[in-house]
């Protein structure tokens, strides 16, 4: 981990993701140290976020270090023509660390490659989103006393969410059960579902999840990604195929969590939010610590 850039989930062992998650037990108990005093972080976002970006620059604040960066290109000379290349290698000169999203797919594998301080990828189109996996980790431990054997729900745009595809990249490392369920345009894609025929992991398919909820541990639901689709008319035609109720938590396990990475369209209702199976607003809070994590084991300050 220490002094490498952070691009996609394998880039960590199953013992990296465990000390990830250790580190930010500690710092949810005590997130305000001065350790990245002196420590500048770029944090580029070429693609709109709110949890990401404000996790990230809460995570340093914390830690008394300081944040540069754009989250408008409108901003930047990018509009100038500026290339990734010339970017990267002149704001490798002015921090310590870089938190980058982009929407094309291998874009921060090209960016760790040019820059002189290691790249952390903030989400990179439709390929992958490592962070949040380990914060979804992080709460997926937290919530379940363990990560080994768990069945795991994944609802949505299975296609085009990067967060479910780094996601089962990590959670295959813990005997782990698949399930999928999404519409015939936004199925897992085969290489990650070869990726579980390798391992000889189990994993199902689904058009419906009303029927098989009692099963799950973790439901992970998910946005359909309109920004991804080139064809409107296919996004109206599945964009509110899954809708999670309240009432539809009934007969579910007690120790059931809900998880979805934010933001939400319409695949959770309001009035689910109060229900005690509903842990999206603390996982959100969990990328604090998780990133804090993250970023001091990469410059090696946790002593
Ligand atoms: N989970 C997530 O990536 O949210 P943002 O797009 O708001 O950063």
């Amino acid at each position: 981990m220490i002094g490498k850039s952070l691009v996609s989930i394998l880039d960590y062992t199953k013992d990296e993701y465990l000390k990830i998650l250790e580190l930010a037990a500690k710092f949810e108990q005590q997130p305000k140290q001065k350790i990245l005093d002196g420590y500048v972080v770029a944090t580029l976002f070429f693609e709109p976020s709110t949890r990401t970006r404000l996790s990230f620059e809460s995570a340093v604040n914390q830690l008394g270090g300081k944040i540069i960066g754009f989250s408008d290109i409108g901003t930047t000379s990018v509009t100038k023509g500026e290339t990734l290349n010339d970017t990267i290698k002149i704001v490798s000169n002015y921090c310590d660390l870089i938190v980058m999203r982009h929407p094309l797919e291998g874009s921060a594998r090209y960016a760790s490659e040019v820059s002189s301080v290691p790249v952390v990828n903030a989400g990179d189109g439709a390929n992958q989103h490592p962070t949040q996996t380990l914060l979804d980790m992080y709460s997926i431990q937290k919530t379940q006393g363990k990560l080994d054997g768990l069945n795991i729900f994944m609802v949505g745009d299975l296609k085009y969410g990067r967060t479910v595809h780094s996601l089962l990249m990590a959670m295959s490392q813990f005997q782990t059960t698949f399930n999928f369920i999404s519409p015939d345009e936004l199925k897992m894609p085969d290489k990650y579902k070869q990726h579980l025929d390798t391992l000889g992991l189990k994993y199902y398919e689904h058009k419906d999840f009303t029927d098989i909820i009692a099963e799950a541990d973790i439901l992970y639901m998910t946005r359909v990604q309109k920004e991804r689709f080139s064809d409107p008319i296919e996004y109206e035609r599945v964009k509110n195929v899954y809708i999670l109720k309240n009432d539809m938590l009934e007969n579910t396990k007690d120790n059931m969590k809900v998880l979805h990475p934010f933001p939400r369209v319409n695949e959770i209702t309001e009035d689910v939010d109060s229900n005690m199976k509903a842990y999206y607003f603390t996982q959100a809070r969990n990328g604090v610590f998780t990133r804090q994590a993250i970023i001091t084991s990469i410059l090696d300050l946790n002593k």
